[in-house]
């Protein structure tokens, strides 16, 4: 079985955000903590959300990432990881996190042992100064930390995230990699989009892959993997003298990886998103609370994944910002 949108473009990857609620305040996404939109009855409870990816790994999806928000604001999110995991003998193969990192240190084993297999944290500078002006929070050591307890849990590879922005954080970059020369972390570095709540985005303040590439290779050469980059978003590069660590490069802006989407996502609340632009969201809480069974479910998710977009359109003239943001969708 698999799932299939209009272009041929098989969907393999389900991103589930649990909650849309952060105590982070990235000025890239949630600046000024709008208040969450997915209520107590609106909300996915942990059985649902199983409900509805075991139709989806019926249908072929293979990978599940957990985001937010922060997911593990989510009380007991270990224990839905712990449920998903038993999908893994009807076909699912793989189960991440896309985390703050602020619980993490605490929760780092139990989630391992839950079945989680590997984490993804934000970490979008490495000064403590200017962390606390990109995240709204004082919280770098915590982070760093999180990053140390999940090796020390064996959640990998484990990727860490920078949101790259003009006059915030470039001057970062060569340190950056410096720092995953030292942790063996694969540190992987975003192209910003238009996805901030607070609708500050302007095209000036998005530093490109390619700057971002030549600046690294100024100072670390590197080489681009072979098995890079699939329908997987980032291009990802080895240093080129055999240091540990891993470089990756997530250009959606001004290299466009729509063409390879493998991805659908399910809100909070319930909403299939089929783009992280759609326009338009797609009930699938309301087919689970009223399907009597799972075919009805599988009928719904195939005929929404062929409404799925052909690509975004960031670099149009006419460009909308969706509603949404991506506080709510999760990354
Ligand atoms: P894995 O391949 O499972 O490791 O996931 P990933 O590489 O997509 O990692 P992650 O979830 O950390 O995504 C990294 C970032 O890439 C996200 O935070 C988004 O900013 C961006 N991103 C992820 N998926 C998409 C997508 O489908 N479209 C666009 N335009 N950006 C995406
Ligand atoms: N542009 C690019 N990436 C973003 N993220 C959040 N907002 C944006 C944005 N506007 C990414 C961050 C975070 C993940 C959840 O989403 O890397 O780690
Ligand atoms: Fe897929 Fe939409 Fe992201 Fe393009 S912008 S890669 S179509 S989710």
């Amino acid at each position: 079985m698999h799932l299939e949108d209009s272009y041929g473009r098989k969907i393999r990857d389900l991103r589930i955000s649990v909650t849309d609620r952060c105590q982070f305040r990235c000025f890239y996404c949630l600046p000024n903590g709008e208040p969450p939109l997915a209520r107590k009855d609106t909300i996915l409870t942990f059985e649902e959300i199983l409900r509805a990816s075991r139709v989806f790994v019926r249908l072929g999806i293979e990978k599940i990432r957990l985001t937010g928000g922060e997911p593990m604001l989510r009380r007991d999110l270990e224990k839905l990881v712990k449920s998903l995991s038993e999908l893994k003998s009807e076909g699912l193969k793989d189960i991440a996190l896309t985390t703050n990192g602020f619980s993490i240190p605490a929760k780092a084993k139990l989630l391992k042992d839950s079945g989680l297999d590997r984490i993804t944290i934000s970490l979008d500078s490495l000064d403590p100064k200017n962390f606390e002006d990109i995240t709204g929070v004082d919280k770098l050591g915590e982070v760093l930390e999180a990053i140390e307890a999940a090796r020390e849990a064996g959640l990998e590879p484990i990727k860490a995230n920078a949101v790259i922005v003009r006059g915030r954080n470039e001057h970062e970059l060569a340190d950056f990699a410096r720092f995953a020369r030292e942790t063996g972390v694969s540190m992987r570095f975003i192209e910003f989009m238009p996805l901030d709540s607070g609708h500050g985005w302007k095209r000036e303040m998005v530093v490109s892959g390619r700057e971002i590439r030549d600046a690294i290779q100024r100072e670390f050469p590197l080489e681009l993997k072979k098995d890079s980059r699939g329908t997987e978003t980032a291009w990802r590069y080895r240093f080129a003298d055999g240091a540990p660590g891993e470089i990756g490069i997530i250009a959606p802006v001004t290299e466009m990886f729509c063409g390879q989407c493998s991805r659908i996502r399910l809100t909070a609340d319930g909403q299939i998103r089929t783009c992280l632009f759609s326009t338009v969201e797609h009930d699938l809480r309301e087919v689970i609370r009223g399907a009597d069974s799972d075919e009805e479910i599988e009928e719904f998710i195939r005929a929404v994944t062929l409404t799925k977009e052909a690509s975004h359109h960031i670099n149009d003239t006419d460009f909308v910002q969706p509603e949404r943001t991506m506080s709510f969708i999760g990354g």
